[in-house]
């Protein structure tokens, strides 16, 4: 088997409208190594729009950086490949599982994946001119039978994929229900590219079993890691790991807030940021009323505020909870 990614990695997926730079400086504080930048719609970037522009930043102490492409047209692809050619990154991956109706409603995406000619050609498009390594990532086709998920991945690796990431759940899904991880082992058994396993990696149980069961070293974290930068530290070395204070929580959330508003500006960054605050206090035990404050933080003082009384910590009653769930995924140490 060839590596592209040494064994054992752990990626930060790409996460449209989450994996900005300063999303990504919080994942790296904790070990992050392969991230990828939001995915670019190839033909925002053929027609030049200002915004998609931004994704391709990338920040100085960026080790590593992937560049996801989405698409379906291979004539537009291949422009955007050759755009994407003047920017940096490490590797260039195309998207086959994206199941958003306003991407599959275009034939691109999770819609494309299952078209397994089309994508070929469009992936061809971007191989044939891409400066960089390009890769795939797939959702499973079936659910039972994993021929067609091998034959694509099988074809994929015969147009030059360098590895394919595979999300082991079907595009009617979503991002909900079981991950067959013996539909991504089929696969793993059948080609000679690295597969990296994706899909459902919330802790270290999770973890251990999409590893044990597709027998891939390497795998994407998505969800797990959406307001739970520290999931790096604890996946790379649960030994030592533990998980963050109160007041933790709340210095992590208070810098990558201000990293936003240092790239975007204050309002923008806050307008934006309520969504990755809101990820930060999910399953901490912070109340529905601190959750509903969240969409009040329109300056930089409401954010202060509120950090503050993060540092607090949860109701009492959070602790109590933790007694009768010590092995909750994502928790705070009480001090
Ligand atoms: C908010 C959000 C945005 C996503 N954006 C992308 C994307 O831009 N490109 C992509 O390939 N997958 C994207 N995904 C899918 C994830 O990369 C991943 O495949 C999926 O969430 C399954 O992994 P998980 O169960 O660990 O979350 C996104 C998922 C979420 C929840």
């Amino acid at each position: 088997m060839k590596y592209f990614y040494p064994e054992n990695s752990i990626l930060l997926a790409p996460l449209a409208g989450f994996t900005d730079l300063p999303y990504r400086n919080s994942a790296r504080r904790f070990g992050c190594k392969y991230a990828f930048a939001e995915m670019v719609d190839a033909g925002s970037l053929v027609y030049g729009n200002a915004k998609t522009f931004r994704f391709m930043e990338r920040g100085d102490n960026e080790e590593w950086l992937g560049a996801q492409f989405l698409g379906s047209n291979p004539e537009i692809l291949s422009k955007a490949t050759q755009i994407m050619n003047e920017y940096n990154f490490d590797v260039l991956d195309f998207n086959l599982g994206c199941p958003a109706p306003k991407v599959v409603k275009k034939g691109a995406g999770a819609a494309l994946g299952l078209r397994p000619d089309d994508a070929i050609r469009a992936f061809d498009s971007i191989v044939k001119l891409s400066r960089f390594p390009v890769t795939a990532k797939i959702r499973i086709l079936d659910e039972q039978d994993p021929a067609p998920t091998v034959d694509l991945c099988k074809r994929l690796e015969a147009s030059g994929a360098k590895a394919i990431t595979i999300h082991g759940r079907i595009k009617d899904k979503f991002y909900a229900g079981d991950v067959f991880h013996d539909v991504i082992d089929a696969v793993r058994e059948e080609v000679d590219i690295q597969i990296i396993a994706n899909g459902g990696v919330m802790g270290t149980e999770s973890y251990d079993a999409i590893r044990e069961q597709t027998g891939c070293e390497s795998v994407m974290l998505a969800r797990g890691a959406m307001g739970n930068p520290w999931i790096f530290k604890l996946l790379l070395d649960p030994e030592t790991f533990l998980h963050p204070t109160a007041v933790e929580l709340a210095e992590e959330m208070e810098t990558h807030i201000l990293n936003m508003i240092d790239y975007y500006n204050e309002s923008l960054a806050l307008k934006i940021g309520r969504k990755v605050i809101l990820d930060y206090l999910k399953g901490r035990g912070y109340g529905g009323t601190m959750k509903s404050r969240v969409s009040k933080i329109c300056k930089l003082d409401d954010f202060k505020g509120f950090i503050d009384d993060i540092k607090q910590g949860p109701n009492d009653s959070y602790w109590d909870w933790l007694n009768y769930n010590p092995d909750a995924e994502r928790q705070l140490r009480q001090v």
